[in-house]
């Protein structure tokens, strides 16, 4: 098992990351029960895959547990849900001290991890993630949220997990599309600031693409160890080191927008198709070699991840496209945060982007 401590002082916690690890898990949270029996919430599509095998452990262990099931997909997390998953807890009598375990992608982590943050003033909750995306990012560092009418994640808290536990096995009954979107995050952590990851990513990305065991635990591992770190400098994202997580995302979400946030473009593609073009309008301002920009648009084509604009599916203007990006909620001091890069893993926050020149790049991009 590869144990990767995410250092927060009194908020302090481990990920554990193993293949098989659902199958022991409840050996893992048997530290954490209380009197009550867990309340484990989880999607229907999830539920399917994964809860026998979480209540198999449970049981094994001698615990006791009420699953909660929601529907799968994004409008999950609202208002509607979060009252009535809150109502639920209190229901159950949920304390402080208690654990709510939520076993799912990122939808449900976020909605579980909020409603912690506010039940009775803050409880408890362990993430257990399915998704190769919340594997690698949204399980980690304590960012929760719902979706509001204007946007995406627009409510929410800082709220740590007390623990999370990764069984990278889960990804055996994810669609291969979820996969790639996930890879995209983990490409990520490469082109922030560590180039050997992403010359290893070049070399087994195809590898962890069709499940060998190896390449995806190792992925996991590294990308979750660079999370943390970042994490650990820049919590609640004042520094500005947190908001390098963001590569990507600023183009990524015009293109999300563009595409109505919808099956059209997942997420995780928009990023990849964002960093292609983080890196080419570096290259466009005379900052990146252009054989890193090209390595890096070789790289995501090679695993099936859109490269480009028209690889996204995207024909707006530019001019669009910088209008979505107003609405990002990354929006600080009435400017928006570009990462750019000087090269693979020298990603840097740029201050003086000019938006009629990014405009202008899109156009021609
Ligand atoms: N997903 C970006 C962050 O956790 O900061």
């Amino acid at each position: 098992m590869t144990i990767v401590p995410v250092s927060l002082g009194e908020r302090s916690y481990e990920v554990r990351i193993e293949a098989g690890l659902l199958d022991r898990a409840g050996a893992a949270l048997a530290p954490y029960a209380s009197g009550r029996p867990f309340l484990v919430i989880s999607d229907e599509h999830v539920a399917r895959a994964q809860w026998p095998r979480l209540k198999a452990s449970l049981d094994a262990a001698g615990l006791s547990a009420e699953l909660v099931t929601l529907p799968a997909g994004e409008s999950t997390k609202s208002w509607q849900h979060l009252e009535a998953l809150t109502d639920r807890m209190i229901a159950h009598g949920i304390e402080r001290r208690d654990h709510v375990i939520a076993l799912g992608g990122g939808v449900i982590g976020d909605l579980v991890g909020f409603a912690a943050s506010i039940v009775k003033r803050g409880c408890n909750f362990i993430q257990i993630p399915t998704t190769l995306l919340s594997q690698v990012d949204s399980s980690v560092g304590g960012k929760t949220a719902i979706n509001s009418r204007a946007g995406k994640n627009l409510l929410g808290a800082f709220h740590q997990p007390a623990l999370v536990l990764i069984d990278p096995d889960t990804l055996d009954t994810l669609a291969p599309r979820e996969v790639r979107a996930g890879y995209a995050e983990v490409i990520k952590y490469g082109l922030i600031d560590d180039a050997a990851f992403f010359e290893w990513c070049e070399a087994n990305g195809s590898r962890l693409m069709a499940g060998e065991a190896e390449a995806r635990a190792h992925a996991i591992a590294r990308s979750v160890a660079a999370k943390a770190a970042i994490v650990a400098e820049d919590e609640r994202e004042t520094s500005g080191r947190r908001a390098l997580l963001n590569l990507g995302h600023t183009f990524g979400h015009a293109l999300e927008a563009e595409t109505g946030f919808s099956e059209r473009l997942l997420h995780g593609e928009g990023v990849a198709a964002g960093m292609a073009l983080a890196f080419g309008y570096s290259v466009r301002r005379g900052e990146c070699p252009a054989d890193d920009a090209a390595r890096v648009v070789a790289h995501l084509r090679t695993v099936g991840l859109p490269a480009s604009l028209a690889e996204a599916g995207v024909t707006a203007s530019g001019a669009r496209l910088v209008e979505h990006m107003l609405h990002d909620k990354k929006m600080a001091g009435g400017t928006l945060p570009f990462l750019l890069a000087r090269g693979i893993g020298q990603t840097y926050l740029a201050k003086d982007v000019d938006l009629a020149d990014v405009a202008a790049y899109l156009d021609g991009a």
